[in-house]
């Protein structure tokens, strides 16, 4: 029974840190299976807020083992600096495993990142600059240099050679930058190996010895659907799968093993960077969002694009995730609006659409046909149940499952630990 996966049902930024951080008391293992530091996840436990980026939400609970597997990339400058930083507040991280498999992000690839974004101009994708792409491609291309390959100088250097040599090419002949030495990579990243030491484990087999002691696993999914290489808004993408079979691979865990994939779903929308966003609002209903909400990139520190729910997209990330169950966020945001307007379905040259098209051409020509629903003023933030919550609330939240495709198991009402209405139980 007990593995699950929590992932984002939209373009990331759904509250999936803060639905982790919950879910954390009752889990063996939370262990990251894709993306880097490119995630930024927020959680307020008490009066104290951590932003992750790296490290799976489930370092904040002490019983849990953190898990950061083959699927990740890793940037070692910033798992240090992040564990440093919890370590400082008093958060012990001594359990954290990292998978020898992971592939790890070299400041090259970070700098390749960067000058490709803008060689891209206004086709740029808006990444968050953290090498994330360039090391996936280098993974694919079988250049990618990964956390074991510290532990061999010699084959160390061979494989920055490898990689490195033709991306010297690229950026001084095409981009006009200054060539990158392999001895001083070589040497950095060497010098971050003595510490990674005693993290690195065979987490394949660690997390399935686990799962056959019916130890609860809990894969925790940075960005989003919408955000996933294959499935989502292609090239406006991360380079990972954030969706569920995403879990699988990233961790090396058979898809018979998972019983249950939690899709976090924000009560409206946002997106960070370029790609389309039919219900994006650039009007004071999309600025009282981004305001309320507090719609602001942990990572980047980007203003996120805002804008009303949209129930193509849900439905569309409950069928390729397999959704058994969706934990509604930031709820509490939405009230104070007399009437709120829900995506029900799409209209792309002059026909009414249901489900997501496959085209893109088709995607970026959508226009969204909005449902009202009847909004609330009421403080919802203290409401323990969902009885608690008022009429307009409770009918707002069982039209979202309506549409949506699977049953709101839990809904946020706050940021922190306890704001939280929990309907069904998630194990
Ligand atoms: P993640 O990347 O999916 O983990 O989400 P982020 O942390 O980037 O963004 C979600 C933001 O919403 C964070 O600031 C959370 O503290 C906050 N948040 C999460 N759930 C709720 C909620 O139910 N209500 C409110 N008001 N804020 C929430
Ligand atoms: P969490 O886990 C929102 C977006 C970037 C950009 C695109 C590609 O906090 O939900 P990348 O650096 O990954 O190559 O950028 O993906 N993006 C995110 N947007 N939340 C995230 O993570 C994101 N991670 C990447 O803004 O549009
Ligand atoms: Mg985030």
């Amino acid at each position: 029974m007990p593995a699950l996966v929590l992932l984002g049902a939209q373009w990331g930024d759904e509250g999936k840190g803060k639905a982790t951080d919950l879910l954390g008391g009752s889990v063996d293992y939370v262990v990251r299976y894709q993306g880097g530091n490119n995630a930024g996840h927020t959680v307020v436990v008490g009066d104290q807020k951590y932003a992750l980026h790296l490290l799976p939400s489930g370092i904040l609970t002490p019983e849990c083992t953190p898990v950061i597997g083959n699927g990740v990339v890793v940037d070692p400058s910033v798992l240090f600096s992040e564990l440093n930083g919890l370590n400082e507040r008093g958060v012990d991280t001594s359990k954290l495993l990292i998978s020898g498999n992971a592939h790890i992000i070299t400041p090259y690839n970070v700098t390749v990142d960067k000058v490709t974004e803008r060689f891209l101009g206004k086709r740029k994708i808006g990444t968050t600059g953290r090498g994330i792409g360039p090391t996936y491609a280098d993974k694919i291309n079988r250049v990618g240099i990964r956390v074991q390959d510290l532990y061999d100088e010699s084959i160390l250097t061979q494989k920055v050679e490898a990689s490195l040599d033709i991306k010297n090419q690229m950026l001084t002949k095409l981009y006009n930058r200054r060539a990158i030495a392999i001895e001083q990579v070589v040497e950095e990243l060497l010098s971050y190996a003595d510490r990674l030491k005693p993290y690195v484990a065979d987490t394949v087999l660690v997390l399935n010895q686990a799962l056959d002691q019916d130890k609860v696993v809990l894969f925790e999914g940075g960005q989003g659907t919408l955000l996933d290489i294959d499935h989502g808004t292609y090239p406006f993408v991360t380079s990972s799968n954030p969706t569920a079979g995403g879990a699988c691979t990233g961790a090396g865990v058979g898809p018979t093993k998972i019983s249950r994939v939690i899709g976090i779903l924000k009560a409206y929308t946002t997106r960070v960077g370029s790609g389309p966003f039919p219900t994006e609002l650039f009007d004071a209903d999309g600025d009282a969002l981004r305001r309320i909400g507090g719609e602001r990139g942990v990572t980047t520190g980007r203003d996120r694009r805002c804008g009303w729910f949209d129930a193509v997209i849900a439905r569309y990330a409950t069928r390729v995730n397999g959704l058994t169950d969706f934990f509604l966020t930031k709820l509490d945001v939405l009230t104070g609006w007399e009437q709120i307007p829900v995506c029900v379905a799409y209209e792309i040259d002059g026909k009414r659409v249901e489900e997501l098209p496959y085209s893109q051409t088709d995607f970026h020509h959508a226009k969204p046909i909005y449902e009202n629903l009847p909004g609330w003023s009421e403080d919802i933030t203290k409401a323990k149940t969902f009885a608690d919550l008022p009429k307009n609330a409770q009918a707002y939240v069982k039209a979202l499952e309506e549409m949506s495709g699977a049953p709101i198991s839990a809904i946020g009402v706050g940021p922190g630990r306890t704001e939280t209405i929990e309907i069904n139980s998630f194990i």
